[in-house]
């Protein structure tokens, strides 16, 4: 990171964005999102093949429809999800559906959208997709998402392809579900895949993951079911703090390497890797508290605005815009909500005085998207900046928006 990326997001300064739209503030950078995704296209161009942003990383409508104007696909998980990649103009043609509990209704939205596949995740939800199906006359496309079993090394709340995951059906299991798709008169096969977890910084698995998918490949080929896709889930890591993240270009010759000669095609979801260092949430300094045994700074984004911290107890960067040079000092840096755990960085060196504005960096993926209202807050606004542009792409939420799905009544 240059020290511009501290104080300025492309050529738009972080205080003027503050100033016009008011903090907690999430802002993304349009030239960042864009290296990132062709840095994928690039790595993997051999293999042609169809990113799927994965849409939970960060769901605004705008950032979608860049996505869809870059080429991308999708990787949803819920019929909102759907709706929103229609909305932002996306190709339900390109979309993929995850997620272990499909409703029906969100099956029905899906099949009557015309998705490219369901990415099936148990036995069950096989049966129910091709009941659906039979019932609206359609023939669905499917793919089934195949735990298997290796350790992502990640945080166990982000690792999910371990056998005591909930996600994706049984490597043992994986044939025999195949077998039932193939009699499933309303089920047609696509592809395999699997996502075995998120934040990896080490490709060992995600190759083995792949090894062992391909195996099945061929043991499928060899019954007679042929696939034309294979889906290797989300994406490689990114820098938080200093950890070590795996080179994507390594990770694709490895993929290229095992598929090169197969007629079969590569779908990747990837989601933080495309706009996790995209993004920044910009927060201004309430108070400095300096307590008995330690100093909090207390902003005014919190545990609603970026919950990592507290989920995970995830790090993020932060650095204080006002002031790059102010003398630091040892503190938590926390929010205004009620809760011990509503903290942003512990135990952190930071210059800070009331009035000041931090960033907190790494802020573009699992942060608006993990959003909440906790303590009646109001969601924060979201800004895209692209050069010298800038552009609201969500307001602030407001404190009667807040109430209006609501009535005061005496039921
Ligand atoms: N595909 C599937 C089926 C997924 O479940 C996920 C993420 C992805 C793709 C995208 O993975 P990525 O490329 O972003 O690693 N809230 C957590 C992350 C949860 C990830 C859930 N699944 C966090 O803030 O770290």
């Amino acid at each position: 990171m240059t020290k511009t990326d501290y104080t300025f997001c492309e050529a738009v300064a972080y205080t003027d964005l503050a100033a016009q739209y008011g903090t907690p503030l999430y802002v993304y950078s349009q030239e960042k999102i864009t290296q990132a995704v062709t840095h994928y296209q690039q790595a993997f161009a051999t293999l042609q093949p169809l990113i799927c942003y994965a849409v939970k990383a960060n769901s605004n409508l705008s950032l979608l429809r860049y996505f869809a104007r870059l080429g991308c696909g999708f990787d949803i998980v819920s019929g909102g999800e759907l709706a929103r990649v229609l909305a932002a103009g996306g190709q339900a043609a390109k979309t993929i559906f995850s997620g272990v509990g499909k409703s029906v209704a969100e099956i029905e939205f899906a099949l009557n959208s015309g998705i490219y596949c369901f990415n099936v995740e148990s036995l069950p939800e096989l049966a129910r997709i091709n009941d659906i199906a039979s019932r609206m006359h359609k023939i669905a496309p499917v793919s089934l998402r195949i735990n298997p079993d290796v350790d992502a090394n990640t945080h166990p709340y982000i690792s999910t392809g371990l056998k005591n995951n909930k996600f994706g059906i049984a490597y043992a299991d994986a044939l025999t579900a195949y077998q039932q798709a193939a009699a499933s008169p309303h089920l047609h096969i696509v592809g395999i895949d699997c996502h075995i977890g998120s934040q990896l910084t080490d490709l060992s698995p995600l190759i083995e993951a792949l090894e062992r998918l391909l195996l099945l490949v061929d043991q499928l080929a060899a019954s007679g079911i042929t696939l034309s896709h294979i889906d290797l889930g989300g994406g490689i890591g990114i820098v938080y703090h200093d950890e070590p993240v795996p080179d994507l270009a390594a990770y694709a010759r490895a993929v290229i390497s095992r598929l090169q000669g197969r007629a079969i095609r590569l779908v990747l979801e990837p989601g933080r890797s495309l706009v996790g260092n995209a993004g920044v949430l910009l927060t201004t300094v309430e108070y400095v508290k300096p307590a008995q045994t330690k100093n909090f700074v207390i902003v005014d984004a919190a545990m609603n605005d970026l919950m990592r911290p507290a989920l995970y107890d995830a790090y993020h960067h932060i650095s204080n815009i006002t002031d790059p040079a102010g003398e630091t000092f040892l503190a938590d840096i926390v929010g205004p909500v009620c809760e011990s755990g509503d903290f942003l960085a512990k135990e952190r060196m930071i210059a800070a005085q009331s009035g000041d504005l931090l960033a907190i960096h790494s802020a573009g993926a699992y942060a608006s998207s993990m959003a909440s209202n906790y303590n009646s807050r109001g969601r924060a606004a979201e800004v895209w900046v692209n050069g010298n542009q800038h552009h609201l792409i969500r307001r602030r939420e407001s404190w009667s928006e807040l109430l209006s799905n609501e009535q005061s009544c005496l039921c």
